[in-house]
């Protein structure tokens, strides 16, 4: 079942805090150690698919099953959706083309204190009938919380329309022991339902059956808090209007080829962007920042 390798070869080059490695794959990445955590991001993507407190279990869910290649997305961890969310009629595959391109690693930075920072930047997008000309840098910085901020810089003359979303996969210890808090009152579309629009009452959502919903004008923080593992997880965030609940339950979960069977029950996608009917409009030259911070602390 399990399709993970392990890393292939010694570091290639280290940088204080940094190594690079080949990773899965063989796909180049760059583990990261700061005095309160440890990181792994991939360029395939720009994907950061490792964030653990020393003294937690690691916060973000990277699937064992999931591909490491360079034409095919990495499951779990942080997908960056880049410039459309979900499938749409007139642009092909899933999810934008973001999370399967290979980004370059401008720069890095490490704070006295020994957080580690990393500038990422997709090669340049010439205009083209899925994306007119922009570019995207992508910043983490890695200290005691993970921080990851995706920028869009229009180089285009004209308005220029996109969905973004930072698909983030969270560990659960169970998802039966899960809620999701700060949602109450908000409207969301229904993927389940046609996109059908409703309205969330429940304070603590809890997940006992697929959920695949986008959440819409919600700027607030998010809360899932976890029981099982005694821990609550912070999602606060800037520029993104969007909040997406995904769990694919025991029918879906059996469908997706690079996910296990039994795995819907220690993750849950609680993700940031701006989709739907509240996408981005850019005007020529201007610049859009999403940015989220993900916070962890012991359920109190
Ligand atoms: C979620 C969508 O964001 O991503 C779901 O709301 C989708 O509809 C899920 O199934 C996973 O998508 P993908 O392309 O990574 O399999």
């Amino acid at each position: 079942m399990a399709k993970t390798r392990t890393k292939s070869g010694e570091p290639k080059a280290t940088f204080p805090r940094v190594t690079f490695l080949d990773g899965r794959g063989d796909l180049p990445m760059l583990e990261i150690a700061t005095p309160w955590s440890s990181a792994e991001i991939y360029l395939h993507g720009a994907q950061v698919t490792h964030f653990k407190k020393h003294d937690e279990p690691p916060l973000l869910f990277l699937s064992q099953c999931s591909c490491f290649a360079a034409d095919q997305p990495i499951r779990g961890g942080i997908p960056i959706i880049f410039p459309w969310f979900g499938k749409s009629a007139d642009k092909p595959g899933q999810h934008g083309f973001a999370r399967v391109r290979d980004w370059e690693l401008k720069e890095m930075a490490m704070a006295p204190d020994g957080a580690v920072s990393v500038r990422l930047r997709m090669p340049e997008c010439a205009d083209s009938p899925e994306c007119p000309a922009c570019a995207l840098e992508y910043r983490v910085t890695v200290d005691s919380a993970l921080t990851v901020e995706l920028i869009v810089m229009s180089r285009s003359g004209q308005e220029f329309v996109f969905e973004n979303c930072l698909h983030t996969y969270f560990t659960v210890g169970d998802i039966g022991a899960v809620s999701i808090v700060g949602l109450k009152a908000v409207d969301y579309l229904d993927q389940l339902a046609g996109f059908a629009r409703k309205t969330e009452t429940r304070g603590a959502i809890r997940i006992s059956s697929e959920v695949d919903r986008i959440y819409v004008d919600t700027p607030q923080p998010v809360e899932i808090r976890d029981e099982s593992l005694r821990r609550a997880v912070r999602v606060e965030k800037e520029g993104s209007a969007s909040t997406v609940v995904w769990n694919p339950w025991i029918t879906k979960s059996k469908t997706i080829q690079d996910f296990g069977d039994e795995e819907y029950q220690q993750m849950v996608c609680v993700e940031s962007g701006n989709v739907t009917a509240n996408k981005i409009k850019l005007a020529p030259g201007q610049t859009s920042r999403l940015k989220v911070k993900l916070s962890s602390a012991a359920l109190g």
